[in-house]
């Protein structure tokens, strides 16, 4: 299948630490399609060094920002304007279909499958389910469409400041056109879902295929301590699962450190992590969540934790908790 490729992008070095663990991930289920990945300037020699090696093709574009910091505010991610530099991706003309992942994605399976959809599937959004998530998405790269879109921001820009607005204003028939165009949950499981369905995560969440780590808190923002293989300080407060997080710091501290160290000769992204070489992944110790109590909080900051989606869905906030007070609650009526 040398015509389809799965797509990703980095427009620095902290993205493509996400690149270089999503391309890994689908290397190890054994993806038979091609890797794309595409990135800015300010990606370093080393990062690219790196992504050459994991990726069959790794290309150059010009990033884009919309520059719409009104509507990047509402989201509280001024940052993402820059994924405009997303659209690149139509103009992959050599390949006839692909897959584009967001760079904070990680696979548990193989998802070859998805090549079976055509432009434009993906899965809804959690936060506004009539709107679908660009974090994974299927699509035909085509100079017209591609033309196409970048006029539509011209002309229109993005609700959100950013590709998922303009890509849902573009692509507007999704929510009720043809159900077929709507990809499981499963394959685009954002870590949002824990805190805001935690009974459907504790059915539907051990098929997840693809887990995405939306929101401001990547994978790569926490400390690792590889001796213990745990995440260091209070994982209570990871706005995803523990596990989610331990798999993708698995593959970044066996395989892809070693790469970096081979590039660079010392530890420029990642201090304290055995291994110097190759992938260590089957002589490791199992994985352990550091479980680090923590402070007891009021109320109120509680609340402000949940509101930013912070959850301690393994202590307070844990579904079994909720159900009491609610049907104590309940009872009182
Ligand atoms: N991205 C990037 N550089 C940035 C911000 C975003 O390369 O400074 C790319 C990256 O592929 C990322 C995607 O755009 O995964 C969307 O951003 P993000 O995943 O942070 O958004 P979220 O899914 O959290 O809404
Ligand atoms: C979203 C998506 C992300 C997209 C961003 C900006 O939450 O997860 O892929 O880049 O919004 O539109
Ligand atoms: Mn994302």
């Amino acid at each position: 299948m040398t015509d389809q490729a799965f797509v990703t992008l980095a427009t620095t070095d902290s993205y493509a630490k996400g690149v270089m663990v999503l391309g890994k991930s689908l290397r190890n289920h054994n993806t038979s399609r091609k890797l794309v990945a595409l990135i800015g300037p300010h990606v370093s020699e080393t990062s690219r060094a790196v992504l050459h090696k994991l990726y069959d093709e790794v290309r150059l574009v010009d990033v884009l920002d919309s520059g719409d910091t009104a509507h990047l505010a509402l989201m509280k991610r001024p940052d993402l304007g820059v994924t405009f530099t997303k659209l690149h991706c139509w103009s992959l003309t050599h390949y006839s279909k692909c897959v584009f992942m967001d760079a904070d994605t990680l696979v548990l399976a193989n998802v070859d499958e998805l090549f079976d959809r055509e432009e434009l599937s993906a899965a809804p959004d959690p936060g506004w389910p009539d709107c679908f998530n660009s974090g994974v998405f299927v699509f035909r790269p085509s100079e017209d469409t591609y033309s196409k879109l970048l006029q539509y921001c011209t002309e229109h820009g993005s609700f959100d400041g950013g590709d998922q607005g303009v890509l849902n204003s573009f692509f507007r028939g999704w929510a009720t056109e043809d159900i077929g165009k709507h990809l499981p949950f499963i394959y685009n499981m954002s870590s949002i879902a824990l805190y805001t369905y935690l009974p459907a995560f504790k059915q539907y969440g051990s098929n997840a295929k693809v887990v995405h780590f939306l929101g401001k808190t990547k994978p790569w923002s926490y400390t690792y301590d590889p001796k213990k293989r745990a995440l260091k300080g209070s994982v209570e407060e990871a706005s995803s699962h523990p596990s989610f997080l331990l798999e993708w710091w698995s593959i970044y501290s066996s395989c892809v450190v070693p790469m970096l160290h081979h590039e660079h000769g010392d530890q420029p992204f990642y201090s304290g992590c055995a291994g110097s070489s190759g992938c260590d992944e089957e002589t490791l110790p199992p994985l352990v969540p550091a479980a680090l109590p923590a402070p007891p909080l009021s109320s109120a900051e509680r609340k402000q934790r949940w509101e930013q989606g912070q959850a301690d869905y393994m202590g307070i906030d844990a579904f079994a908790n909720i159900e009491k007070k609610l049907t104590a609650f309940l009872k009182r009526w």
